[in-house]
């Protein structure tokens, strides 16, 4: 059993096992959606916030054509630099040190380190979940953070900026994705580390549902991560199931004219979606 109240994503020893997430055939169909709604463009500014080993900056990098002008690839876990430094060598042409620059930063502080307005566009894989907060005086987990971190979304992004994510669904069943990825690690090199990180992920993931059960990560059902979205000023949402169906891909838009007062001067409150804005596929 791996201790509850740790924050495991800040070990390197989690860091590195999920790095061979992208073995995996459900994360490499999580990809290659993900990959399908990003349209990086000629000398834009990205942020891969959550970007692990990198897999999502590389395509970021790749799909531009190596024309982006630079790429933020942010991290609480520290092993996750020596990570970029190695897709760095390993993207051809690479990215030279300002276009593909790693920050380590626990976005359940915000993004205080990022400017207003400095991106062209977002993307994040299965991390924004992870924003973690309790309330002063009970103790208790909410999700002030992770209200919190959709607000900074907005906030660092230019108007009509794209953000692109995945998150899981609630109570994801994370067998699913350990059966369908054991069938490949029988397959592949290193076999036996995939089917060590393989299994050390589905410990993980364990630990993930429990803390999310208690409020303290948020696999959140579909119609209310749009609300929360809209709520912080972003329209033109559309969603889809990848990943074993266990997580969705959400694409949106940051509104070309902020919302009065700022996106934190709207209650959060359960809205009701407009026709036609979930359309699962
Ligand atoms: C499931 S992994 C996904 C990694 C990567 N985005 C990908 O798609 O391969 C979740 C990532 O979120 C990062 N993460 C979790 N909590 C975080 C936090 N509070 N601040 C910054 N990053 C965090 C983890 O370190 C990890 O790299």
């Amino acid at each position: 059993m791996i201790a509850a109240e740790t924050n495991h994503w800040f070990d390197d020893r989690c860091a590195r096992a999920f790095w061979d997430q992208r073995q995996a055939l459900p994360y490499r169909e999580l990809l290659r959606d993900t990959a399908a709604w990003l349209d990086p463009g000629p000398g834009e500014t990205w942020l891969d916030l959550g970007c692990g080993g990198g897999q999502l900056s590389a395509q970021l990098w790749k799909q531009s054509e190596a024309r982006l002008a630079r790429i933020v690839a942010a991290d609480c876990a520290a092993a996750n630099a020596d990570a970029i430094e190695k897709l760095r060598g390993k993207l051809d042409p690479p990215p030279g040190r300002d276009q593909l620059v790693f920050r380590q930063a626990d976005f359940s502080d915000g993004l205080s380190y990022l400017a207003t307005a400095s991106f062209d566009g977002i993307v994040s894989g299965l991390a924004l979940s992870y924003a973690e907060s309790r309330d002063p005086v009970t103790g208790q987990y909410n999700d002030t953070a992770f209200n919190t971190l959709l607000g900074e979304l907005s906030r660092v992004l230019k108007p009509e900026g794209r953000l692109v994510f995945s998150i899981n669904v609630p109570e994801p069943n994370f067998w699913a994705i350990f059966w369908r990825s054991l069938r490949r690690g029988l397959h592949v090199a290193h076999a036996g580390r995939l089917l060590l990180n393989i299994w050390r992920m589905q410990r993980y993931g364990r630990w993930l549902k429990r803390e999310a059960r208690k409020g303290r990560f948020h696999f959140l059902p579909v119609e209310d991560l749009l609300s929360r979205l809209k709520t912080v000023g972003f329209e033109k949402l559309e969603w889809r199931l990848s990943y074993a169906k266990q997580a969705y891909i959400i694409r949106a838009r940051k509104a070309s004219v902020p919302l009065p007062g700022g996106p934190h001067m709207r209650k959060f409150s359960r809205w009701k979606l407009d026709a036609g804005e979930s359309v699962p596929r």
